[in-house]
Parts: C-alpha cells; sequence; structure tokens
C-alpha cells in the first residue's frame, strides 16, 4: 500500500517508528522501495553527496526536479519527499509556492521539505493551502550553515531550545505533516515529538523521534570522505566497489574478461564468407 501522510499520522499515534532514507536516482530508489522504507527523500544533500560540492547551497531547483523525476519513476509504494534548496523559498511565499508546484509537476514529488521554523510559517501555510503537503526541517538547517558557524548540534542553550521548540510548534500550526530534527540533543527531540501531534523524523537527534532519516551514502559506506557521528554504516560499499573496479581491471589486462561466457558468436559461414569477398 503506498504511504500517504495519513498513514504517517497513524503510525505515530500507534507508536510505530517510520523509517526514511535519500535516494537521488531510480536505481536506488527502487532498491529502496522494494525494501519497504515507507518515504523516500530527495534531499538537497544530494549537492554533497552525487554533485560534489562542498555543501548543499549551490543545489538548482533544476537539479532537484531532474532528481525528483528519477526517483518519483522508481519508487512505486514509498511517499516521495523532494527537498526545496536555498533561495527557492526564503524570497517570498508566491515564489515559494510556485517552486514547490514545479516539484510536484515536474519533479514527481508528492510532498516539498524546506527548512526554517517560525521565519517561514507563513511561507508553509501558502504552501500547504495550496494543495501541496510539507515537511519541515529544524534544528541543524544546511542550508543555513554559514550563518550557523558550521554543521554543529542545536538547542543546547535554555535559549536555543526554546527557539527550537517554538519553531516546531509554528511548522505544526501552520500545517506542515511532519518536521525533521537534525542534529539537536536526544531530551530536547523526545520534548518536541511529545509535544506535537504530527510525526518528527530524527537525524543525529536520538532515539524517540518518531521517525529517522539517514543519508544512504552514510548508512551504506559511499561517501568515503567521513563519516557522521549521527550514522551508523550497514554496508562498506565505496570498499566492495573499489575492489570490484580493482579486480575488473586487472582482467581487461590479463584478458581474463570478457569470456566466452560473456561473449557473442556468428555463424562460421557468414564470417568465412565475409573473408573471401
Ligand atoms: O538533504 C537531506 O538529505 C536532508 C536530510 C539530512 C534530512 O535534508
Amino acid at each position: 500500500m503506498p504511504t500517504t501522510i495519513r498513514k504517517l499520522a497513524e503510525m505515530k499515534r500507534a507508536g510505530e517508528k517510520i523509517p526514511m532514507v535519500t535516494a537521488y536516482d531510480y536505481t536506488a530508489a527502487r532498491i529502496a522501495d522494494a525494501a519497504g522504507i515507507p518515504i523516500i527523500l530527495v534531499g538537497d544533500s544530494l549537492g554533497m553527496v552525487v554533485l560534489g560540492y562542498d555543501s548543499t547551497i549551490p543545489v538548482t531547483m533544476d537539479d532537484m526536479v531532474r532528481h525528483g523525476r528519477m526517483v518519483s519513476r522508481g519508487a512505486s509504494e514509498a511517499l516521495v519527499v523532494v527537498d526545496l534548496p536555498f533561495m527557492a523559498y526564503q524570497v517570498d511565499p508566491a515564489e515559494a509556492l510556485r517552486n514547490a508546484g514545479r516539484l510536484m509537476q515536474e519533479g514527481g514529488a508528492h510532498t516539498v521539505k524546506l527548512e526554517g521554523g517560525v521565519a517561514i510559517a507563513d511561507t508553509v501555510r501558502r504552501i500547504v493551502d495550496a494543495g501541496v503537503p510539507v515537511m519541515g526541517h529544524i534544528g541543524l538547517t544546511p542550508q543555513s550553515v554559514n550563518a550557523l558557524g558550521g554543521y554543529r548540534v542545536q538547542g543546547r542553550t535554555r535559549a536555543a531550545a526554546r527557539r527550537l521548540l517554538d519553531d516546531a510548534l509554528a511548522l505544526q500550526d501552520a500545517g506542515a505533516y511532519s518536521v525533521v530534527l537534525e542534529c539537536v540533543p536526544s531530551q530536547l527531540a523526545r520534548l518536541i515529538t511529545q509535544r506535537l501531534t504530527i510525526p518528527t523524523i530524527g537525524i543525529g537527534a536520538g532515539p524517540d523521534c518518531d521517525g529517522q532519516v539517514q543519508v544512504f551514502h552514510d548508512m551504506l559506506g559511499l561517501f568515503a570522505d567521513f563519516v557522521p557521528r549521527h550514522a551508523r554504516q550497514y554496508a562498506k560499499l565505496a570498499e566492495d566497489m573499489g575492489k570490484a573496479f580493482r579486480r575488473y581491471a586487472d582482467d581487461v589486462r590479463s584478458g581474463a574478461f570478457p569470456a566466452e561466457a560473456e561473449s557473442f558468436t556468428m555463424n562460421e559461414q557468414v564470417l568465412a564468407d565475409l573473408l573471401e569477398s
């Protein structure tokens, strides 16, 4: 059964945890979907793990539309959430709504995600009122990395924790159906999760969120540069891929690849005729 935002609300009420992973193309989306992951996020993290930028800031609407389309073709059951990239929603609510609509019409999104709390609550309301479900994202908001002074845990002081609680409540009041809590102390994530009626999805926010999200390159060991503290590696695909590429190169150099089983033949008479002509 396809995941709906209604189903996610029921999962929170039933205490059923919600797994979510990122995917950026058709193949990864198909694998995650077939594994029963109910939410696939086309995160703007694609800027770092796919496009090779050092932050998510250069990611464009065209990038998100292209990768959203790839993922939506691979996901038949999962809810596909596509990120609004930096400056696609901050300038004014009308432009934000147009961009959210574009992610749905052209990018195959079922819902969109954007970063921020109280400051963008009116924008969230405008998008939701137009029929586009919105997932919020607070705490460490990577599009604001320069304003935050780096990728660091948020909400550790009393004032900062209060602000995050207010942000979460403002998103819920504005009609968001869920909110991502990134890199916040577990105790604060638990408090926010208890106060909200909509599901919280944590990343580096402890075990008490209603769901968890991970960047699949981190959890599969595909991004070799570093492993964030909040990630658990379930595979070492970069290592496995490196080994496979080396074996392939050795086989090509030695002539062991391709063998007969990997080659095609033609009728010997056709070959003989060709040689005579
Ligand atoms: O872009 C992304 O992958 C995200 C997750 C880290 C939540 O926003």
